[in-house]
């Protein structure tokens, strides 16, 4: 795992952003893996701004509501038109999001993970964190081996998730999140979590014990993973000083 730490979010969401246009440069049909949650705004607020050529990408967000429309203001369909797909050229036929409202969840989850292997696989993965370790939705004692399916929530998630609706009571139990497993068979993840809430969920997954008790922790199997902090989420990480000495001594050709 690379750990990168920056004095502050703005420094650590620009460098993410930068990881990001050099894959979409460097493979102008990539298949992205895209995530919603505060933590993410500012970085597609970058990415417009850098007037990239989206127009050969697919993309597949992680997760969705269960039970909200689409155009809900809160869905995650509504978070990713409002704040990056209707600013980029990207070709909506590419755009991938989780179906809250289907019928049959199990087979609408299935064809997901379908859809994912027929684009060839997701070659960098968005991943945010929350406090309690959760990557995509996939909470606390959720398999390490899970695929596309439904969780419920924790009550903890729902009231982090509770300030973006009108009404708490609003938030929504279910979701569907790509699993684990799914998670890990992206070619690389990127992981951005930013302010002191985070400090333990990440000190956790970087440096504690691979368990579905901390979700992210699984990244340690990946072999690609390139972590983004700022000094508030990093401070309870025990090996914070070698993280930032290697990433002084980056050769070159290594630097994003
Ligand atoms: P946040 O959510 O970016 O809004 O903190 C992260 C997450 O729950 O994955």
């Amino acid at each position: 795992m690379e750990i990168i730490i920056q004095p502050t979010a703005e420094a650590a969401t620009k460098i993410a952003a930068r990881l990001m246009a050099r894959t979409i440069r460097e493979k102008p049909a990539a298949v992205l893996g895209l995530a919603t949650g505060g933590t993410m705004e500012p970085l597609y607020r970058e990415l417009v701004a850098m007037k990239l050529d989206w127009s050969k990408l697919t993309t597949f967000n992680l997760d969705e509501y269960i039970g909200i429309s689409p155009m809900h203001p809160q869905s995650y369909h509504s978070f990713m038109c409002e704040k990056l797909f209707s600013k980029v050229n990207i070709n909506i036929g590419n755009v991938h999001i989780p179906d809250g409202l289907a019928k049959d969840v199990p087979a609408a989850c299935a064809h997901y993970e379908e859809k994912i292997s027929a684009a060839g696989g997701i070659d960098l993965q968005l991943l945010g964190i929350g406090t309690d370790g959760h990557i995509g939705f996939n909470e606390p004692t959720s398999s390490l081996a899970s695929r596309t399916r439904i969780k419920t929530l924790t009550p903890q998630t729902r009231k982090d998730n509770a300030r973006y609706f009108e009404r708490a009571g609003e938030v929504p139990f279910h979701v569907i999140t790509m699993g684990i497993g799914t998670i890990l068979e992206s070619r690389h993840c990127a992981l951005l979590a930013f302010g002191k809430n985070k400090a333990r969920a990440m000190a956790e997954a970087v440096e504690g014990p691979i368990t579905s008790m901390n979700p992210a922790s699984a990244l340690q199997l990946h072999p690609k993973v390139t972590v983004f902090l700022d000094e508030e989420a990093a401070v309870e990480l025990k090996m914070k000083d070698y993280y930032r000495w290697v990433f002084e001594q980056k050769p070159d050709w290594q630097k994003v």
